[in-house]
């Protein structure tokens, strides 16, 4: 974890125009969990492989993890991430777009340092991933349009969104190790199951968090009518007078304060809470399943930990 960090500061930014790169540098010091090269690493020493055959592959999916944020803030018009104004906030629309394209241009630089052998099947792999977030995002743009989304279509947008990405990082760590194929599924299937129960929870602590250590703004999915796991669940356990009254909420041209609180009201009401709780607790289940059948070992106890660590987390 440490060396991850280190590894990220080490990363050299120092180029002209310094407008293109300040960005960069501001968005991968702001910190972050740094989740997903930490799957990397874990990944492959599950399998027994070297950290510094997999390290490239772990900066790269974290570059490109903070490159989508930069994207991401704009499409949500968020304004806190990590506690610190978003960039498009800080300098505005175009940078966070330019200066996020170079951090997915640099992210497959770096990715491209694996082992050579390795690398056709982790490029194959990164770009099947990027797709599949790109769909995803699509998906979630669209659904804020729409008022008939189903619980199907919007596990399947998560997967897309977030999912993939946690996967790939597992799959990209034991496959670089020299897992077999089996075991890269399963692998990549806890990644999967992991993605949707953190997916739920970041919907839940968009409304339940504390901004002070979430580090982004409580609402901002109440605001954009975004479908998440709250809303979809508030509308399909709503009598039809409930559901009239949460379509006139995000309807109103209200403060959006108001709207928030009045969200809120109702979530608490229809125990939306309780509910984004139990599927959380259900997918972090289904992932630690699929480690049963990989090896036991140290590596498949920190997976183990973080299952349940990130399923309480509040950050
Ligand atoms: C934020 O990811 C985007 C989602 C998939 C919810 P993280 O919660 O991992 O963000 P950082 O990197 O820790 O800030
Ligand atoms: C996360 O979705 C998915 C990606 C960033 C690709 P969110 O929009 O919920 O993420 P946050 O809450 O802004 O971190
Ligand atoms: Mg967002
Ligand atoms: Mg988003
Ligand atoms: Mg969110």
């Amino acid at each position: 974890m440490t060396d991850i960090n280190r590894a990220i500061e080490q990363l050299e930014w120092n180029r002209e125009p310094r407008s293109l790169y300040e960005p960069v540098e501001y968005t991968l010091a702001s910190g972050g969990k740094r989740l997903r090269p930490t799957l990397a690493m874990l990944a492959s020493q599950m399998f027994e492989g070297n950290d510094e055959d997999v390290l490239p592959a772990a900066l790269a999916l974290e570059v490109f993890h903070n490159f989508t944020l930069l994207h991401d803030d704009v499409m949500d018009r968020a304004e806190v991430r990590r506690g610190r104004p978003t960039v498009h906030v800080l300098w505005n629309d175009n940078t966070a777009i330019l200066s996020g394209d170079q951090m997915m241009i640099e992210a497959y630089r770096l990715l491209s340092g694996v082992p050579e052998e390795k690398l056709p099947k982790v490029l194959r792999m990164f770009n099947d991933m990027a797709t599949g977030i790109c769909e995803g995002q699509q998906y979630d743009m669209d659904f804020e349009a729409r008022q008939d989304v189903s619980l199907e279509e919007y596990m399947n947008m998560i997967r897309l969104k977030t999912s993939v990405l946690l996967a790939n990082a597992l799959q990209t760590g034991a496959y670089i190790a020299g897992a077999t194929e089996a075991q890269q599924q399963r692998i990549y299937d806890y990644g999967i199951n992991l993605g949707l129960a953190f997916q739920i929870q970041d919907d839940l602590l968009d409304v339940y968090g504390d901004p002070a250590t979430f580090g982004k703004a409580t609402g901002g999915d109440i605001l954009c009518g975004k479908k998440t796991f709250m809303l979809l669940t508030a509308l399909h356990t709503a009598t039809p007078a409930v559901r009239e009254e949460i379509e006139a909420h995000l309807s109103a041209t209200d403060t959006a304060q108001h709207k928030i609180a009045s969200m809120t009201a109702i979530y608490d009401r229809l125990h939306v809470r309780e509910k984004a709780e139990e599927a959380i607790a259900e997918y972090t289940g289904k992932a630690l399943e699929c480690l049963e059948a990989l090896p036991h070992n140290d590596a498949a106890e920190a997976l183990r930990n973080l299952a349940n660590k990130l399923t309480n987390r509040k950050i």
